[in-house]
């Protein structure tokens, strides 16, 4: 039995808030929408409920699994295990991958939050109020797209935005387990759940509620799921509930023994979508009922809420409200994202909790000016043009991690747990027999359906799909 130098979560309920704390943030709020109006709506939609059921949902159980058995950072967890099942050290890597891709996430994740920092000032001055007296919804629209525009337009403002939250990020994390990320979560999971019921009574008011559930619940079979849409579902899955590289494996390391791992993920993951879906109720009728795009892109979130608050009855107040409460659900992620590092450094004794939260923090805050350059001075600016490539610095980061560092993070995780773990271990981790229907269904989904899954990602990933004649 290993036990954790970090500490451990209070109760079981302090890992559900901390866990849906990480799954929770811009993910579901903001990249959840605007992906989903990309792709069309529905159809999209149920893919990315089957993965996150069939192939999230187990994966986290693996996840938390290896993190209580281990109770080290994602690195020494899996080194431990690999000792302990007789199996090579290079599963290690898993770890390695976590802490490199936390810093890459974190340092564009920063950036993003930034923005929803950014409009709490204008939203608080009642900026969007003078939306109902523009008249047209072209006008409407045009004037969000261009508070929109000028923010990411200027560098200056998000280099002082993402400063602000890496470094509220920073104070939490140098605090550890029970000072700091347990008593952050506890009152702005709630809160924030609450707001955005308000702002679904909103969406209701409007005339285009009924086109913004059909969009997002009726699939249009008649035109079919391109291979780049189920792929983006399944990034999703994996992005939204913060799997693959660590970050829920050390949640799973301060997790107190007698918890029941089955049970606490089900529940992180209700949770998780639930918010996603309410978030898409909400802003696909106003998308709508205001003739905006619905793939209108990253901005989708930031264009269309500020209407809603620039129109409704105390707008100012609850719009104020709402871009807190999503900087928090940013920042109880952010935690989470660059934990496996912290914890890691930690563990190496050469650093105390403070100069490792300091050390990861200027490194994200360092990279992040990247993404920031990504949206102005270096709009244009593509890598990897003469590899025919046109992404921005932003996108490839977004790129790596997305399709390659988190989904082949968690492949190697459930193939790990799945097929090189002994299963009357994680039987009894998970607390049931061997031979039950849950253990089993749950062993089969890891043991297959997640490789093949993912497997396809990763392939398409890399462009061997594509090479092949797959997808287009
Ligand atoms: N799940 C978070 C969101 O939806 C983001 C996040 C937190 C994350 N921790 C992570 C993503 C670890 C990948 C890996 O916003």
């Amino acid at each position: 039995m290993h036990t954790s130098i970090h500490g451990q979560w209070s109760s079981r309920l302090a890992f559900i808030l901390a866990a849906t704390g990480s799954a929770v943030g811009l993910g579901n709020i903001w990249r959840f929408p605007y992906i989903t109006g990309e792709n069309g709506g529905g159809a999209f939609v149920l893919v990315y409920l089957a993965c996150v059921f069939l192939i999230g949902l187990p994966v986290m159980m693996a996840e938390v699994m290896l993190g209580r058995k281990g109770r080290h950072s994602p690195i020494n967890t899996m080194s431990i295990l690999a000792r302990e099942n007789q199996r090579s050290q290079i599963w290690q890597l898993i770890g390695w991958s976590g802490v490199i891709a936390g810093f890459i996430i974190l340092s564009y994740y920063s950036v993003i939050a930034g923005w929803a920092l950014a409009y709490i000032p204008r939203l608080a001055m009642g900026t969007f109020s003078a939306v109902s007296d523009l008249g047209s919804t072209q006008a409407v629209a045009e004037f969000a797209g261009g508070q929109f525009g000028a923010l990411i337009g200027d560098y200056q403002q998000l280099i002082i935005w993402h400063t602000l939250f890496m470094m509220g990020t920073m104070v939490i994390i140098s605090g550890g387990v029970q000072g700091g990320l347990e008593k952050a979560v506890t009152f702005m999971m709630p809160a924030l759940f609450a707001l955005l019921l308000i702002l679904l009574g909103y969406a209701l008011s409007t005339d285009k509620f009924i086109d913004g559930l059909l969009f997002l619940f009726q699939p249009d079979f008649s035109r079919a799921l391109t291979g780049q849409a189920i792929l983006d579902a399944l990034g999703q899955a994996f992005f939204t509930l913060s799997l693959g590289m660590g970050a829920i494996m050390i949640y799973g390391a301060y997790l107190p023994k007698d918890a029941s791992i089955s049970f606490t993920t089900t529940m992180i993951v209700i949770a998780d979508t639930s918010v996603a879906l309410i978030a898409g109720l909400v802003i696909f009728p106003l998308v709508f009922s205001n003739g905006l795009e619905a793939a209108g892109g990253a901005g989708l979130a930031f264009q269309t809420l500020p209407i809603a608050f620039g129109q409704m009855p105390y707008g100012a107040f609850f719009g104020t409200l709402f871009f807190v409460l999503l900087s928090l659900a940013a920042w109880s992620s952010a935690i989470s994202i660059i934990e496996p590092a912290v914890a890691w450094l930690v563990e190496t004794d050469k650093f105390s909790r403070l100069s490792a939260s300091l050390l990861c923090g200027l490194g994200a805050w360092l990279l992040g000016f990247v993404t920031i350059f990504s949206f102005n001075i270096w709009a244009e600016v593509y890598p990897l043009a003469s590899f025919g490539v046109e992404k921005t610095w932003f996108d490839l980061l977004e790129y790596l991690t997305f399709n390659m560092m988190m989904p082949l993070g968690g492949l190697f995780m459930a193939i790990f747990v799945a097929w090189f773990m002994n299963t009357a271990t994680t039987s009894e981790e998970l607390n049931s027999s061997p031979n039950s229907f849950g253990f089993k269904l749950w062993l089969f989904l890891l043991r297959y359906v997640t490789p093949v899954g993912v497997g396809i990602v990763f392939l398409n990933a890399v462009g061997v799909l594509k090479a092949i004649g797959i997808v287009s």
